[in-house]
């Protein structure tokens, strides 16, 4: 070697394979080595026996992928950026100009905003429906709908749809379905077997899932995954994937896989944080409705038993509140405002407490019947003292009286 710097680079040290350790190793690449001109162009970049480029996938996001599909019950997953890159993944897999994609009117907002926004740009129509009337989605399916997003329970608002009623509908039609699965993380429910009756029973076609949020669990990663059991289907999305050069990091990735076994531990916490946070605040004369799918009398409550049974760790740890109609934007601001363990923060699932009020007259278009008219409040449980935190909302209710 003339110089030392070839030498750093081509150096003929390779580390041994046979190491064991409970976490992976950490794969990192833009570019893979092949040995051969033959092997370069041999290889099949969409096989998964082999490595072509870092985008389309290392040892390490193809552990990840496997361990969602064992999460979610599915067969083939793609890692995206963000849980909104997953949205935008599987509509600009599957639509076309000309076709229309139904959206839950309680869905994610950025998920209503990207089809406002983007495709209605590119001829695609899309159409808000109820989500707790499935006669509303039945009545709204046309020859133009290609795809059906469902979320349960929905965003903010919490309500828990008729899932599998909303599925039989598509399945009748013969449309596609995607569920936004964040909430139920892959614990609360098989999305892919809704009736626990094994391959081919009723289920999504394509799962979302926000990995950012508990799969992460840190608070400090942002990643989706869209998981499917269907090869075909699957290659489509994947083809998309691959064009739009959607890559994830392999730091980022073994965040997500180192925070995995601890996964149904800690949604297990949120769950019984939120519930006994939300109880507390059934009982108390400052909120006019609690919205929680495991509280009795909660919007969808009984769909949310039939699906994921009474035991603890069946349901995410968010909550929402309405404030009673009496107390003024500025007093519920003031509530926000005075808690302390409760940070103001988008997002959730991770370890600190978050809380964030929403103005719900500009998220729906209409006021749902089934909600308390007055100012909307989520939080997401962490995994604080649970008395801590209750006796931060405490605290935080006398200073908005005042
Ligand atoms: C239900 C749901 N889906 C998807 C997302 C998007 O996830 P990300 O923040 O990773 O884009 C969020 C984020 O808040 C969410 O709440």
């Amino acid at each position: 070697m003339s110089d030392k710097t070839t030498g750093l680079i081509h150096h003929p040290y390779v580390p041994p394979e046979g190491f064991a350790a409970p976490q992976p190793g950490v794969f990192k690449a833009s570019t893979v080595i092949f040995p051969s001109v033959a092997a370069m162009r041999s290889r099949e970049w969409k096989d998964k026996t082999g490595y072509t480029y870092g985008l389309h996938g290392t040892p390490t996001t193809y552990l990840l992928e496997e361990r969602l599909c064992a999460l979610e019950g599915g067969t083939q997953c793609v890692l995206v950026p963000s849980g909104l890159a997953a949205i935008a993944n599987v509509g600009l897999a599957l639509l076309q100009s000309g076709d229309e994609v139904l959206i839950p009117d309680n869905a994610y907002g950025p998920n209503k905003a990207l089809a406002e926004g983007e495709l209605k740009g590119w001829g695609i129509t899309h159409q808000l429906y109820d989500a707790m009337d499935p006669q509303d989605l039945a009545h709204r399916i046309g020859p133009k709908t290609k795809l059906v997003w469902l979320e349960a329970a929905g965003s903010v608002t919490l309500e828990f749809p008729d899932l599998r009623e909303l599925l039989r509908i598509c399945r009748q039609a013969g449309v596609l379905t995607a569920l936004d699965n964040t909430w139920g993380a892959g614990l609360a429910f098989n999305p892919f077997d809704l009736e626990h009756q094994g391959e081919g029973g009723l289920g999504v076609d394509i799962s979302v899932h926000a990995l950012t949020k508990y799969p992460s669990g840190g608070g400090d990663v942002l990643m989706g995954s869209v998981v499917t059991r269907d090869e075909k289907l699957h290659l489509r999305l994947k083809l998309t994937h691959m064009r739009l050069g959607l890559g994830v990091g392999a730091n980022d990735v073994e965040a997500v896989l180192r925070s995995l076994p601890s996964l149904a531990l800690r949604y297990a916490a949120h769950d019984r944080a939120a519930r006994a946070l939300a109880r507390w605040c059934q009982s108390r004369p400052e909120f006019a409705q609690v919205l929680h799918p495991a509280l009795p009398g909660s919007p969808g409550h009984e769909q949310w038993r039939a699906l994921c049974g009474e035991a603890a760790g069946r349901a995410a740890g968010l909550f929402s509140v309405i404030f009673d109609a009496r107390y003024s934007r500025a007093q519920v601001d003031a509530f926000c405002d005075a808690l302390q363990l409760f940070k103001l923060g988008y997002s959730w699932g991770g370890p600190m407490s978050l809380v964030v009020p929403y103005e719900l007259a500009g998220m729906r278009p209409a006021w749902p019947a089934h909600l308390a008219r007055g100012s909307l409040v989520r939080f997401s449980a962490g995994l604080e003292a649970v008395e801590d935190l209750q006796a931060d909302l405490a605290q935080a209710l006398q200073a908005a009286r005042a």
